[in-house]
């Protein structure tokens, strides 16, 4: 069975709790926005896309519920996570159509089949980029846990995986929520996808020695001059991929795109709470006078970027303000 990370079931959003897995599939059914809202926050729902999906639908219960407005959703919905512009796209889709009098949860359809098709798409686009590569690196979880189905990253992976190509995933674990071991590995190991996952550090000793020929990442937000914001750990990677010679490609569908920030600079960055770094699962790491930091993205310029692989076609950096003059958000 292909993974989905969330669905509509009589009257409720059901999600995959994100927390629990590797060791427990959970199934969580929202109701209210607020819960929805409390999902995203927790990141029991993660991932740009499927966060989009997952606010479009709290609009959606919101406005069956009654006694809110589309104003106060968005902004209880909003300020749930401010990096992935995604988020601010799956409410508006919902948010326009409730203020035009149509009907929300139709409006939260079909911007979830609109998000399905794109990274499908962006799987056929991608899978040739693939084709002479061995060994393929990706950070964080980028596949369908994080997009609903298929993935971004992992969508042309899959592809290439399906028509034979004999690819080796290089799974970053991704501190500190490891996104990479609990998540992408997961996805991988139904799969029968051949996978290892490695120590965040360990990625530059592989782009080095030559069993790392691509990198393959997500986004959470893409300006329009290329420079995008994915997890914590993503520029490293980007910097050392071209250090190497190493193409270095960004997989995201339209809603990730944002044409109205002109670079990196203007892309808010979250940062999280400090037991995150601070802690491993439930247990207290570092003495307890430590302080942390803990940003949840970083933003790689687009000169690191090879190319980026949308659902329309594969893009350099320097054809991307033009294509987005053209095709402003979605
Ligand atoms: O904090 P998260 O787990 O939501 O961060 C997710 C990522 O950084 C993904 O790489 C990004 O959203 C792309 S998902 C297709």
């Amino acid at each position: 069975m292909p993974v989905r990370a969330l669905w509509w079931e009589r009257g409720a959003l059901a999600l995959l709790d994100q927390r629990e897995l590797p060791g427990r599939t959970v199934v969580r059914r929202l109701r209210t926005a607020e819960a929805v809202a409390q999902a995203i926050r927790t990141l029991a729902v993660r991932g740009a896309p499927a966060i989009g999906v997952a606010a479009a639908y709290g609009m959606a219960l919101a406005a069956r519920r009654g006694g809110s407005s589309p104003d106060r959703a968005t902004k209880l919905l909003g300020s749930t996570r401010p990096t992935a512009v995604d988020l601010f796209v799956g409410i508006d889709a919902v948010r326009s159509a409730w203020a035009a009098g149509e009907d929300p949860l139709e409006a939260a359809h079909a911007y979830r089949e609109r998000v399905v098709e794109a990274c499908h798409r962006i799987g056929t686009v991608g899978a040739p980029l693939l084709r002479r590569a061995h060994g393929v690196l990706t950070h964080c979880n980028a596949g369908a846990l994080a997009t609903v189905e298929w993935g971004t990253a992992l969508a042309p992976i899959r592809v290439a995986h399906e028509r034979g190509a004999k690819l080796f995933v290089f799974v970053d674990e991704t501190r500190p929520l490891l996104q990479g071991s609990r998540l992408t590995a997961w996805e991988l190991a139904r799969e029968r996808i051949p996978h290892a996952v490695i120590a965040d550090n360990a990625a530059g000793h592989y782009l080095r020695s030559g069993e790392v020929d691509a990198v393959v990442v997500g986004a959470d937000r893409i300006a329009r001059n290329g420079d995008f914001a994915n997890k914590i750990g993503t520029y490293e990677k980007a910097v050392v991929a071209r250090e190497n010679g190493v193409p270095f490609y960004v997989a995201a569908p339209w809603t990730t795109f944002d044409a109205r920030r002109a670079s990196g600079r203007a892309i808010p960055v979250e940062e999280r709470g400090p037991e995150e770094v601070l802690e491993l699962g439930g247990r207290r790491l570092a003495p307890p006078s430590s302080r942390a930091r803990n940003p949840a993205f970083d933003v790689t310029p687009a000169r690191y970027v090879t190319a980026f692989v949308t659902p329309d076609g594969v893009l350099r950096p320097p054809e991307l303000a033009s294509r987005l003059a053209r095709r402003p958000l979605g």
